[in-house]
């Protein structure tokens, strides 16, 4: 008898236990195989420069990797795939949103070694665009971020997320489209010709390598090798440190060891500044993050939506928001490394009574002299890469890494492969002194936007001083003036330069640039634009990941 009942219990049980994982295995193959429209991803997704380096990223996370261990082994790849843009000789800024909301800033950005030279920022480029050589180089701090991050949010074991770029720079790789288009560039070819990256980007015969070619980097590949077994340790205070210090020292430098091994990745909350009924989270300074907010904020006041893109209301929105750049201009000094100046002195930048004050002295039908906004000239500088990374549990990473200008000083270490950054050269303009320790103030703003609903959107760009109106447009295009996200990237852009001239990318409407010349602003012509965003948004569990065509990326995730 009772076996009998015990039985029937069972019976009842377990056809329950059947109804319920029924039900549970309808809603997962529901969920699961909804299919989210126009090529968006349904679990994880990696926004990078490159197909190559999103792949790689894209491979990590399908292997178990959070977006963290995605992130760096994306980055990883970048470092050879746009070796002009980053790599272990620079640094990187990491805005990462846990899954219990918390969004953090890791800041490895370079800083200014002991023995800096004192009057460094006297020899500050004025015409040529390229801070060249050692004196520029900060110390490196891109691999202790890496380590910081992963240390935190890793799930993958390190040395496995260096196993592809390790392959790629042993056994090389065909030159990639956009770095075979810089290096048609004269300009380039000659950078490159005269410095001792030569050794990786040259035939024997010193002429330049070319479409198609193939890409070796085997000491890299030697050292990346070395710092997957033994860890960050190695580079800041082991054997690769020591042939990195020594190559420096024999290209003229004065970085040392101490450099190497006192150097800290610096934590901090990211400012969550409200935009419309969003929060933006953004880094604070020394990076871009306070000038982005304060140019969106005072754009915000203007009430923007896509009738402002209707022919009259077209120059009366770019007029605002050229206005608004200038005013950037002018508040660019503000911005510094707090641990070395006065700790709030970006703070009045998001400060909604002065946003108020300097929205008010926008002149709805004309522009100013330069000393109206505050401006004292400085350089503009070009370079780096960003790349947005998003996984299954929701963690989120924005980063935004560089080596500063394209390939960094043109400073290469023969014995480590890697490539050395010219960030001190970031002060020139912005500061009077440099002092040892300092990290330079930087333009980089890798961004995470979350909206009332739920909403994901992580973006950030490359380009230096464009980066920070690259990054602006596409927000406002994208939250005010209607356009979906590839096209808000897309659209092209106006950069107003250090010295408050305008500039105006290639295919944009000619009319408009009429009227603002119209206006009084300054139009000049502009060769290069180095602007470039990455971004990947979530809504309604579908992630829709935008590489930017001018660096001819392309996204990847599943
Ligand atoms: C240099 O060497 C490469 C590869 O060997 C060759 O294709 C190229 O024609 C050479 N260029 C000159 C100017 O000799
Ligand atoms: C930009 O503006 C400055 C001052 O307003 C002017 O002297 C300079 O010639 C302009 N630069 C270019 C490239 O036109």
């Amino acid at each position: 008898m009772v076996t009998n009942r015990v039985w029937r219990v069972c019976c009842v049980c377990s056809a329950a236990l059947l109804t319920i994982s029924t039900i549970v295995l309808l809603f997962i193959s529901l969920f699961a195989g909804r299919r989210c429209p126009g090529g968006a991803f349904q679990r994880a997704a990696v926004s990078a420069d490159s197909l190559l380096c999103s792949q790689i990223g894209s491979k990590m996370l399908q292997q178990g990797g959070s977006a963290v261990d995605g992130a760096i082994a994306a980055l990883l790849c970048t470092s050879v795939v746009n070796p002009h843009s980053m790599g272990l000789g620079g640094g990187s800024v990491i805005t990462v949103k846990d899954k219990t909301g918390k969004v953090k800033v890791f800041n490895s950005r370079e800083t200014v070694p002991q023995y800096v030279q004192t009057d460094l920022l006297k020899s500050c480029p004025t015409k040529f665009p390229f801070a060249l050589g050692s004196k520029w180089i900060g110390v490196p701090g891109e691999l202790r971020g890496y380590e910081a991050i992963h240390k935190q949010y890793g799930r993958l074991p390190w040395s496995k997320l260096f196993e592809p770029t390790i392959t790629l720079a042993r056994e090389g790789f065909p030159m990639p489209d956009f770095l075979g288009h810089l290096l048609s560039e004269p300009l380039l070819q000659h950078l490159v010709r005269s410095t001792s990256i030569c050794e990786v980007l040259c035939h024997k015969n010193k002429t330049v390598l070319s479409k198609g070619e193939m890409l070796k980097f085997p000491k890299l590949a030697e050292t990346m090798e070395t710092i997957a077994k033994e860890g960050a340790d190695a580079f800041y205070n082991g054997k690769i440190g020591l042939d990195l210090i020594q190559d420096i020292e024999a290209a003229g430098g004065t970085l040392n060891m101490e450099d190497l091994r006192s150097y800290k990745v610096r934590v901090d909350d990211a400012w969550a500044v409200p935009l419309g009924d969003a929060v933006m989270h953004v880094p604070p300074p020394p990076f871009g993050g306070a000038l982005l907010a304060f140019i969106l904020k005072l754009m915000e006041g203007f009430h923007l939506t896509p009738q402002s893109m209707d022919a009259e209301q077209k120059i009366k929105m770019y007029h605002r928001y050229i206005e608004a750049a200038k005013f950037a201009n002018g508040q660019r000094r503000s911005v510094h490394d707090p641990a070395f100046s006065d700790e709030k002195s970006a703070n009045h930048l998001i400060d909604p009574q002065f946003i108020d004050r300097i929205r008010g002295m926008i002149s709805a039908d004309g522009t100013h002299s330069s000393s109206y906004y505050n401006v004292t000239p400085s350089s503009d500088t070009v370079g780096t890469t960003h790349l947005s990374v998003l996984d299954q549990d929701g963690l989120v990473v924005s980063a935004t890494s560089t080596i500063n200008q394209i390939f960094g000083g043109g400073v290469y270490s023969p014995k480590t492969g890697v490539i050395l950054n010219n960030e001190l050269s970031d002060f020139c303009g912005r500061a009077d002194t440099v002092r040892s320790g300092e990290r330079p103030p930087s333009s980089m703003s890798p961004v995470i936007l979350e909206s009332k609903s739920g909403g994901i959107l992580a973006i950030g760009g490359s380009g230096g001083s464009m980066i920070t109106t690259a990054v602006a447009l596409s927000i406002i295009n994208h939250l005010w003036l209607g356009m979906n996200l590839r096209d808000a990237i897309e659209a092209p852009i106006v950069f107003v330069d250090a010295k408050n001239n305008v500039t105006f990318e290639r295919e944009f409407d000619k009319s408009v640039i009429d009227g603002l010349s119209a206006l009084g602003h300054n139009v000049v012509p502009r060769k290069y634009f180095f602007n470039v965003v990455n971004a990947l948004e979530k809504e309604n569990g579908c992630i829709v990941a935008v590489t930017d065509r001018r660096k001819m990326g392309e996204s990847a995730g599943y």
